[in-house]
Parts: structure tokens; sequence; C-alpha cells
């Protein structure tokens, strides 16, 4: 099996469906524009029929990207389709993203419908949306409750319809790693022609799963992760992107292989966070502040000696300047030292012993000891400044 893996970007679908995160047509051109040259393979630019702002903005990203793909999604209605097919039909690359929920929970409580009637309407809405691209998702939405047996029911319909791209989402974020990748597995083992077309994963974080099930499933041969930068999303997020590319990187003898420039993960979790209006959460894995801080003494010692004693991402890898060494009360000598000769101070060995009781002074009043504060101390000492 090829061991490419495509990232499908939703953080202008799933992402942009956050209350607070809204998008303007410009705001979204802009980051589909950055997506692209993070390279992305997919980029779900939105829902057309959802409001003429949202078909407007899908359309501009459609006649702007020429290297993604740029998808639209829509449920399983002939209208959602053909609204979703005339937002992308300029699009260098165009994908409907058509789909229904499957698990019983959605067939009986919230479609009110039966099992035979979500068969033929999977059937109906990939063969329509195949009257107007050649590639079409079909998406089993809370794939993850889904019993399974019936989940290879469907997704053989969707199949058999001409899907190109066959998604599992984990709706709600319920399953467990081991499952979700069984899950993959029994549709590989039990569905007639699935080797012909690419199994998507699409996971929420409602219990801090979403990456560790995203890994899963592509271990179990799904070859398309769905997922966001800074893993925003409905509830408690989508997958993280930034996370299942460094994870595919890191675990190289995984040899698994994505097209993403990973020295642009931060610049572009930053662009993110400021025009969506989403803080990243500081000890945030590979984009948070902290990611490369280190702050107490013996981190920051082994850090000073060689950064791999405490790092296994360089920074620089990510798009990050440098690792930084945070100065706070638990910081030790060898911290203390190496900011002091960084700032042009150089004291000997009690110099330094007594620069450390007067910063330890200095850091239990503020939270985080910075350059103005050491100068000022060394200035207040000037037996310890060297000529
Ligand atoms: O979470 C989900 O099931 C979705 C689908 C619309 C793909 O976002
Ligand atoms: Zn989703």
């Amino acid at each position: 099996m090829d061991n490419r893996v495509y990232i499908f970007d939703t953080t202008l679908r799933d992402g942009e469906q956050v209350p607070g995160c809204g998008l303007t047509k410009d705001q979204k051109l802009k980051l589909a524009v950055a997506l692209e040259d993070l390279g992305v393979d997919i980029i779900e630019a939105g829902f057309p029929i959802s409001s003429p702002g949202d078909f407007n903005a899908v359309k501009a990203v459609a006649e702007t990207i020429k290297e993604s793909s740029v998808c639209a999604l829509s449920r399983a209605v002939d209208k959602d389709i053909e609204v979703a097919a005339e937002a992308i039909k300029n699009a260098a690359r165009p994908r409907i993203h058509t789909g229904i929920g499957t698990s019983d929970q959605h067939v009986f409580t919230k479609l009110r419908t039966t099992r035979e009637v979500i068969l033929e309407r999977t059937h109906r809405c990939v063969s329509y949306a195949r009257n107007f691209v050649d590639d079409v998702e079909f998406y089993a939405e809370d794939a993850g409750r889904t019993d399974n047996a019936f989940l290879a029911q469907v997704i053989q319909e969707a199949v058999s319809a001409g899907a190109t791209v066959v998604n599992i989402p984990d709706t709600t974020g319920y399953c467990l790693p081991e499952e979700y990748g069984q899950k993959i597995k029994y549709l590989v083992d039990n569905v007639e022609g699935i080797e012909n077309v690419i199994i998507s994963t699409h996971c929420h974080n409602d219990l801090g799963l979403s990456t560790a099930n995203s890994i899963a499933a592509i271990q179990n041969g799904a070859r398309q992760v769905e997922c966001t930068i800074n893993g925003i999303g409905e509830r408690a997020g989508n997958t993280s992107l930034e996370e299942v590319v460094m994870i595919l990187k890191k675990h190289r003898w995984l040899d698994y292989e994505t097209r993403i420039r990973t020295s642009e993960l931060f610049p572009i979790s930053r662009l993110i966070s400021e025009t969506m209006n989403m803080p990243v959460q500081p000890n945030k894995a590979i984009v948070g502040s902290n990611a490369f801080s280190h702050s107490s003494g013996i981190h920051q010692d082994g850090v000073i000696k060689n950064r791999d004693n405490y790092e296994i991402i360089d920074p620089a890898e990510v798009g990050v300047n440098k690792s930084s060494i945070i100065l706070t009360a638990r910081s030790g000598r060898a911290a203390l030292n190496f900011r002091l000769s960084q700032l042009g101070f150089r004291p000997d060995k009690e110099g330094l012993e007594e620069a450390y009781q007067a910063f330890l002074e200095i850091a239990d009043s503020v939270t985080v000891v910075e350059d103005k504060h050491l100068k000022q101390m060394m200035e207040d000492m000037p037996h310890l400044i060297k000529a």
C-alpha cells in the first residue's frame, strides 16, 4: 500500500463553525492561500448552501487555489449538492464532500428514518454528485458510534456509486484508538473495491483522543487525515494538523509521508489564531508558546548542554526561531549564567552565587524574570560587572 498520507484541512469549514471564528470572504481567501503554501492536499473551503456569504467565499477560494483540491461540503440533499457544485465549478481540482448520519443514534433519533433509507440516500448522493465532479468524498456521520457491519454496507453503497474517498468520522470523539483502528480495518476487510478509494479519518477531540485515533486509522489503512490548524473545531475541536504531521515526521520508521512544509507550521498557527480570534493554549503541542520553553533548573541545565536532552523537535523545523530558557524561581545557576552571558555579563563563581541569590529574590516577586530585571540587578551590583 502507498505510504503517502493526504492532508485534508478543514480549518475553513469545521474550524470556522466555532462560535466567534467566522470568516469573511477575504479572510478565507487569505487563509486558503496560506494553507496551499503550507502544502495541504485538500482545502475544505466551506458549506456553500449554509449562506450566500459562504457560497461566495468558497467560490472565491475555488477560483484562486491551483495546487490543492478545493472541497465543498453538502448534506445528502440534491439542492445542497447542486449549490456545492456551483460554488466550486471553476476550481482546478474540485471535490464535493457529501454524506449522511449512519449511527443508530443519528438514523433513528436525528434523521428519524430507517437503515434502508440511509443506504438509498448514500447511493443517491454520491451518484448525483458524480454528475458534477469526478472527485466525490462520502462521509458517514457518527461512524465512530456506527455498528461496523452496517457501516460496511453504507460504505459499500458509496464505493459502488462512485465515491473516490470514503470518510469515517468519529463525529462525537467517542472512540478509543484501538477501536477506531479496528473499524478502519473492518472496512478494509469487508468492503469490495475499497482498495480503489482513499479511506479518510475525521476525528473530534471530545476525549482528547483525536490525534491518537487518526494515527491508529493510518496504521490500519487510512490514507487521508482531516484536521485543522491548532486543532480548532466544533466543541473540543478536531484533530490538529501540526500534531499528525510531526508525529509522522518524527516517527520515520512508520514510513508514512506528507507533503507539508513543516517550517510553515508555527507561522500559520499564529495567522489562524489571530484571524479567527482563537488563542492557542500555551502548552499546545508543536505550536504553543511554551512548546520550546524550558523553565525548571534541571531541564535548563540539560538543554544548555545539549538541546536534544529535552527536545525531540528542532524548533526551526516547525518555524520557531529558537527554544527559550524562561527564568523563574525554579531556574538554576546554569540558566542564569547562560542568560547573563547572552547579555554580556560574565561573573566569576562567587559573583554568580551572589547574583543568583539576588535573582531568586526578584524571581519570587515577579512571575518571569526578564532581561530588563537582570540588567537592573547587575547595575545594582556594579562590583560584579567586569570591565
Ligand atoms: O464531524 C463530522 O462528522 C463532520 C462531517 C460533516 C464530515 O464534520
Ligand atoms: Zn467534524
